[in-house]
This record gives C-alpha cells, sequence and structure tokens, in this order.
C-alpha cells in the first residue's frame, strides 16, 4: 500500500507548493479541501493543515472537525493551520500589532524538537499572516521565536502535533523543506520511497487489477501527458489497449508521420486516423475562436467515436489527466468548492457508454515527465512543449484556410528548429521538468533555447502589409512569433530571447516562407494577455 500524507486545504495560494515539497523527498500526498476530509485507512500516516487567507476570527473562516484526525494522527500545522489549532483547543489568536509580513529570523527554542533536525539554532522564514497567536492550546509548549512573535512555532508533543507560523514551504524560508522532511520523514515515519520506478511498479498493478482482461482506448494527442499514459497502459495490459491518433489537419509540419512513427516505435498498438478534410470542412467560413475550438471538439468526438466503435469489447476509456487538473481549489469567497476546468477531458459523449481510467491523474507534470523517461519514452517527446487541442485551428487567427495553414506550418517549423538548435545563453535554466537535449537525444546534451521555454509557436494573424523584396513591392502576410515561461500556464512571462536569434529567425522565415514579409515577437505577459491568442 502507498503511503501518504493528507493535506488540507484551507484556501492558501500555497497549499500544492506543500504537496510539491513532499514529492521532491519521495513521499506521496494527496490535497482535500477542509470541507472534504477522506475517510483515513492506515496508508495515512500523517496530515498538514494549510494556511489560508481567512483570519479564524472571521465567522465565514473554514472550521473543519478534526476529530477524526487530532490525536490519531502526526499533524503539522502551517500558518491558519496553527492559528486553527490555537483558536480551536483553548488557546488565544489576536489581530497582530507588529508586522508579520516577509522575512523573519527563527530562534529555535526547543533544541531536541523532532521538528528542527538539522536547523540551526537561528535561520530565516517566511511569515505571512495578519493574526498572531497570543496564547497556546492546552498542552502545547513554544519550540522556537522571532524578534516579533513569541509563539511562532508551537508543538504538542504527546498529540504529535507540530505548529508553525511561517511558511515552510516556500523557499524563503532556508530550513523549511528540512521541517517538512522531519515531519514526514521522522514524525510520521514515512519510508520516502515514492519514486517514479515504484509510481510504475504500483500503477501497473492497479491497472490490471482494475481493467483485469477488458479492452481499453486511448486517444493521444501527441503530447506528453497521454503519450506517457499511453506507454504505462501498454506495459500493464498490452495489446489489449488500442490507442487513436487523429489527424486533424492543424497538426505541426510532419507531426502526424514522425509522431505516428514514434507510438510505433515504441510498441504501442496504435491507429493513426486522417480526418484533415473532415476538420477542414466544418472549419470552411468559420472566424470566431470559440466557433471554431466548438467545432474542432465536435469533430474530434464524432472521429473518435467513429474509430472507437470499431473496436470491439472496448469498455475503458483512457484519459491523461493529471494532478493539477483533478485538485479542487477551495475558493477563497465560500466553503464550496470549485473544480478546475480541464481543455482536454469533458465533452467525449455519453453513449459511449465507457468507463474513465485516468492513470496519471495523481501526478504534476514535471512527474509525468520523470515516469514518461523512467518507461525509457524518448527524451524529445517528453521534452515537447504543450501544444492547445485545437492546434494551429487556433493559431492561424479568424478564417482557417488550407494556404494559411501551410504558411504557418512553414514559419513554424522554422522557429522551432533554431529554438532546438540554438544553445541558451549562460544562466539560463531549463523549464520545469525539462532537460538538455541539444545534440543528443539522451537528455545530457546542452541547454537549447527551447529546454528553457514552457511554449513556443508561431502565429498567423489575418493581417496583410507591404513589403519589398528585390525590386518588387509584395503584400503578404506577417507572423508572429511567442515563447513563455510559465509553471502551469496559468500565468506566463514572455521570454526573452536574444536579438541575434530573433534576428537570424526573422531573416530565415521571410526569406524561405512564401507568403511571410515580415517578422514580430509577442512581449506580453499572461495577465493581462493569454498565450494563446485565440
Ligand atoms: P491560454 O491561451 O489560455 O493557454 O493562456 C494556456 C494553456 O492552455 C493551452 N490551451 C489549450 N489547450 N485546448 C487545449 O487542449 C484548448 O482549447 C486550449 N486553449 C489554450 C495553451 O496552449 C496553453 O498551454
Amino acid at each position: 500500500m502507498t503511503e501518504k500524507i493528507i493535506i488540507l486545504d484551507f484556501g492558501s495560494q500555497l497549499t500544492q507548493l506543500i504537496g510539491r515539497r513532499l514529492r521532491e523527498i519521495n513521499v506521496y500526498c494527496e490535497i482535500y479541501p477542509f470541507n472534504k476530509i477522506p475517510v483515513l485507512d492506515d496508508s495515512v500516516k500523517g496530515v498538514i493543515l494549510s494556511g489560508s487567507p481567512f483570519s479564524v476570527r472571521d465567522p465565514k473562516a473554514p472550521k473543519p472537525d478534526l476529530d477524526s484526525i487530532k490525536g490519531k494522527y502526526p499533524m503539522m500545522c502551517v500558518c491558519y493551520g496553527a492559528q486553527y489549532i490555537a483558536h480551536t483547543y483553548g488557546g488565544e489568536v489576536n489581530p497582530s500589532l507588529a508586522r508579520e509580513y516577509g522575512r523573519a529570523m527563527l530562534t529555535v527554542t526547543k533544541k531536541d524538537s523532532l521538528l528542527f533536525k538539522g536547523v540551526p539554532e537561528v535561520s530565516q522564514v517566511w511569515m505571512s499572516h495578519g493574526d498572531t497567536i497570543a496564547s497556546l492550546p492546552q498542552g502545547a509548549e513554544v519550540i522556537a521565536s522571532t524578534d516579533d512573535v513569541v509563539n511562532a512555532a508551537y508543538a504538542i508533543e504527546k498529540e504529535n502535533i507540530y505548529c508553525v507560523q511561517f511558511h515552510p514551504e516556500v523557499v524563503h524560508s532556508e530550513f523549511g523543506a528540512a521541517m517538512l522532511s522531519n515531519f514526514a520523514l521522522g514524525i510520521c515515519g514515512c519510508r520516502g520511497d515514492w519514486t517514479a520506478d515504484s509510481f510504475i511498479d504500483s500503477s501497473i498493478a492497479h491497472i490490471r487489477e482494475t481493467v483485469g482482461d477488458d479492452h481499453v482506448i486511448l486517444g493521444l494527442s501527441g503530447g506528453v501527458d497521454s503519450t506517457v499514459a499511453a506507454v504505462l497502459l501498454n506495459r500493464a495490459i498490452g495489446s489489449n489497449l488500442t490507442c487513436i491518433f487523429v489527424d486533424n489537419g492543424l497538426l505541426r509540419k510532419d507531426e502526424f508521420s514522425s509522431v505516428l512513427a514514434s507510438y510505433k516505435d515504441m510498441g504501442l498498438n496504435v491507429i493513426g486516423v486522417e480526418a484533415a478534410d473532415r476538420f477542414m470542412k466544418v472549419l470552411d467560413g468559420l472566424g470566431d475562436p470559440e466557433a471554431k475550438r466548438k467545432a474542432i471538439g465536435k469533430t474530434f468526438i464524432d472521429v473518435f467515436d467513429s474509430e472507437a466503435k470499431k473496436i470491439k469489447n472496448a469498455s475503458w476509456l483512457a484519459q491523461g489527466t493529471i494532478y493539477p487538473d483533478v485538485i479542487e481549489s477551495v475558493s477563497v469567497n465560500g466553503p464550496s468548492s470549485t473544480i478546475k476546468s480541464h481543455h482536454n477531458v469533458g465533452g467525449l459523449p455519453k453513449e459511449m457508454n465507457l468507463k474513465i481510467i485516468e492513470p496519471l491523474r495523481t501526478l504534476f507534470k514535471d512527474e509525468v515527465r520523470r515516469v514518461g523517461r523512467a518507461l525509457g519514452i524518448k527524451n524529445s517527446l517528453i521534452s515537447r512543449h504543450p501544444f492547445p487541442g485545437p492546434g494551429l485551428g487556433i493559431r492561424v487567427l479568424g478564417e482557417v484556410t488550407a494556404e494559411k495553414l501551410e504558411i504557418l506550418r512553414n514559419a513554424d517549423a522554422i522557429y522551432i528548429d533554431m529554438l532546438r538548435n540554438t544553445p541558451a545563453p549562460e544562466g539560463w535554466k531549463p523549464a520545469s521538468g525539462a532537460s538538455a537535449t541539444g545534440g543528443t537525444e539522451s537528455g545530457e546534451g546542452y541547454l537549447t533555447l527551447y529546454d528553457c521555454i514552457w511554449q513556443a509557436g508561431a502565429i498567423l494573424p489575418p493581417v496583410k502589409s507591404v513589403g519589398v523584396m528585390g525590386d518588387e513591392r509584395t503584400y503578404e502576410y506577417t507572423v508572429a512569433l511567442r515563447a513563455v515561461v510559465s509553471t502551469d500556464g496559468m500565468t506566463a512571462d514572455w521570454v526573452h530571447l536574444p536579438y541575434e536569434f530573433l534576428a537570424k529567425v526573422s531573416n530565415e522565415i521571410i526569406n524561405k516562407v512564401k507568403g511571410v514579409n515580415r517578422v514580430c515577437y509577442d512581449i506580453s505577459s499572461k495577465p493581462p494577455a493569454t498565450i494563446e491568442w485565440e
């Protein structure tokens, strides 16, 4: 049984970060909204209460019943969590008088506390709260203080409860990761053996147990998530998995043939469906972005559905859903929970009557990549940038025609190839989970610009402008280039690509792509812009 830590989310922006820190030390964890505490079984080794934008004194503040947890499981309570324990069990929480935001120096007052093993007597922590704990709950003792906050950390040792008013999960808390590790590995006694390999072993066992001898179908997109899901399922059930990869005519240059070939090389049982004409037909005359998205989505479902019906005995549909898509985030405006909508799921017809299996639904994106590498998937597939489901259909702005798609495909191929072949300047870092792909397939080459970018692509606005080539006046399209860094696509910043690179890529595109006489670079971040233009 995979042992785990449960994190109860009180609505802090930082809750996912607590999860990341635990997984970095190979401890598996799950995040739940405070009002949906799961039934806790033997696999649960401890519980963490997160921070919150609320004050415990607010009548609308989250106030879960902790009877099934307190005294029964080790607890670590962060910021609001620490205040909630104090407020609920006999202590006192008041508005703070001194400044309790930002960096502070923490002095450990109980040197043999298990929470502070290996933590220096004085170290930097990061505070962010408007309330402070004026008196401790029953049975508690102070274990660390700052200049302004006496009860910066306290413990109820006989119940294995450790509370900190600062945020150990942020990097500004110098030894925060050590404290989380002391809690998980020391106090909770987790083994810390949750690795990509152990994930693969337990997933394979779980998939076999769940689907038995049934047949599973999976829609491949060429992206990292569906590819990793397919290879994992293939390991588990072999030929009982059929994958469907649809050419919607909106893929990038040579993408259908090259990705299909790599899938076949990996031993996947994959059906490539050439359906470009059907997509072009439904897009004919459509200019509105949402109308285009809907038309593409519906056609995809129709094509997928008719292919799926040809597969006898299919009773499961596998999807490459990942953890950020399924975490329910606590709404700051009330106790109700909202689920982030997911671009790729939903929309499949109910009458398909298939049960859903999502083998990656507990993994973050970079963990999916790690699992993919451990499964032996080629680095060029694992390190691919995200690409939207509607493909170039939303990068040709306005009406989509075969001529515009051809122009965009050629410009995009030049841009992406150059990003892949240009070494990154000194000091640049790989995007989350990416590895150095330059000059080799192994992931141990030199770092390229492509590796340091979260997502890049070319866009074709419906704009022609005047230019001059030789002695001729031209009236041709403008291509826009986009490159962003991001962690989850929710916010993004444009990448400061070197001028020399931009100059070179602009020259290449204008010289080689017929129909283009101008190249622009998008210097907008998200918000207020979005990553895609449509
Ligand atoms: P935006 O443009 O909303 O994009 O900033 C955020 C991320 O989502 C991708 N994206 C989509 N993916 N279907 C998808 O599968 C879509 O309709 C879609 N729209 C945007 C986008 O490429 C970026 O990674």
